[in-house]
């Protein structure tokens, strides 16, 4: 039995949803830690306005009893609060009146580095905001609300999950980032960067090598790919020990089947191996600029600058959270096919046996 996610939602429609499914009855979740991490996404020096007006906040409409799960699917909605302002223009029904506020006008300059051209395409849209309504990174917030749920159950057994943000373009030190980013808002540019999540208490084993799709690596790199503007993964040291000997790359086991190097990143064989685990993703510039790029009028053929929405200069720190959420999800699924568990009771009771069988301490350091 595998957890499953499914979310919906447009970034200027009435709300995000999240279903879940499958997860045990019996745990407790906190509305607090949940719109504490949908604070976090919002929050980070290279966001636009638009952030500040969200004020996201969850309600849960189903499968949770005076906070606690039933073992019933989970179904969790964040609202937008812009969408007063674009009630008309993103209306689920035909819209009543004269048109007014935002999105009235359709979209035909599709922006490069976008969905906006392929999905226009793809899907026959006329209106280039038929597609970018949903690509938009909008939902990452309600992964971000299911990321919070899945750190809840892996607390249970003592896993934690937390990114953070190592380089925006370019720099290292928050002073470089500041700076960065300053002067690419000037330029009204923006910029890309990297994040790592790092996770503690991770037992050895979830995952598998028995095929492809069981693999820890590949789950946790499709998860991360799945994340809007991320275009590479690295699990532990990866494409530094493409340049490395063998002698030099792989870490040896200690008489008590710790290590003392961690370039693996805690995954082996499609496993976790009982050291920390370390992923790390590349996240593109955002692709709408302020200074905007030369596109297609699709409607007319003429060539055009693309549209300007509200944008981030860089939204690096917010993908730190989504990434987390991503890791938190997949941990949480793999860990809910090895342990089992209607119950929260047998999910923990599982664990605890296992650890008993392999006898496997988590690293303190
Ligand atoms: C948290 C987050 C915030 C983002 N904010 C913006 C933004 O403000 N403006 C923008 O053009 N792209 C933003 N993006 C990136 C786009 O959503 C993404 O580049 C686009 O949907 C095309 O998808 P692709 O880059 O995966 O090909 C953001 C991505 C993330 C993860």
């Amino acid at each position: 039995m595998s957890l499953e996610l499914v979310t919906a939602g447009e970034s200027h429609g009435p709300a995000l949803v999240a279903i879940l499914r499958r997860l045990p009855a019996g745990l407790r979740l906190e509305r607090e830690a949940i719109d504490l991490d949908l604070r976090r996404r919002r929050e980070g020096y290279g966001r636009s306005p638009r952030q500040a007006m969200e004020h996201d906040e969850v309600e849960v409409l189903a499968g949770l009893r005076h906070g606690a799960t039933l073992g019933t699917p989970l179904a969790l909605l964040i609202r937008n609060r812009d969408h007063a302002n674009w009630a008309w223009g993103m209306s689920v029904w035909p819209p009543e009146g004269e048109p007014q506020g935002k999105g009235v006008k359709p979209v035909t300059l599709p922006r490069p580095g976008h969905a906006d051209l392929a999905g226009a395409l793809k899907y026959g849209h006329d209106d280039v905001r038929n597609t970018l309504e949903r690509a938009s990174a909008r939902q990452t917030a309600a992964h971000v609300a299911a990321g919070a749920v899945a750190k809840a159950l892996l607390e249970t057994i003592g896993v934690s999950v937390a990114g953070r943000v190592v380089e925006i373009g370019g720099t290292t030190d928050e002073q470089g980032w500041k700076a960065a980013t300053d002067a690419a808002r000037t330029d009204r540019d923006t910029l890309g960067g990297v994040v790592e999540v790092r996770a503690d208490g991770v037992p050895p084993g979830l995952g598998s090598y028995g095929d492809k799709g069981d693999r820890l690596d590949m789950r946790l790199a499709g998860a991360l790919m799945g994340i809007q503007a991320v275009k590479g993964v690295e699990i532990g040291e990866g494409f530094a020990l493409a340049r490395l000997r063998g002698s030099e790359a792989h870490d040896e086991i200690e008489p008590d089947r710790t290590r003392s190097s961690n370039r693996a990143g805690g995954i082996e064989g499609g496993m976790s191996n009982g050291e920390p685990l370390l992923v790390r993703a590349a996240m593109k510039p955002l692709p709408t600029l302020m200074r905007p790029l030369q596109s297609v009028d699709l409607e007319t053929g003429e060539p055009g600058e693309a549209l300007v929405e509200r944008s981030d200069v860089q939204a690096v720190e917010a993908l730190a959270v989504v990434a987390e959420a991503a890791v938190a999800w997949e941990l949480a699924r793999a860990s809910r096919e090895k342990f089992g568990g209607d119950a929260i009771g047998d999910f923990v009771a599982a664990h605890r046996a296992y650890l008993e069988r392999i006898t496997w301490r988590p690293r303190t350091r």
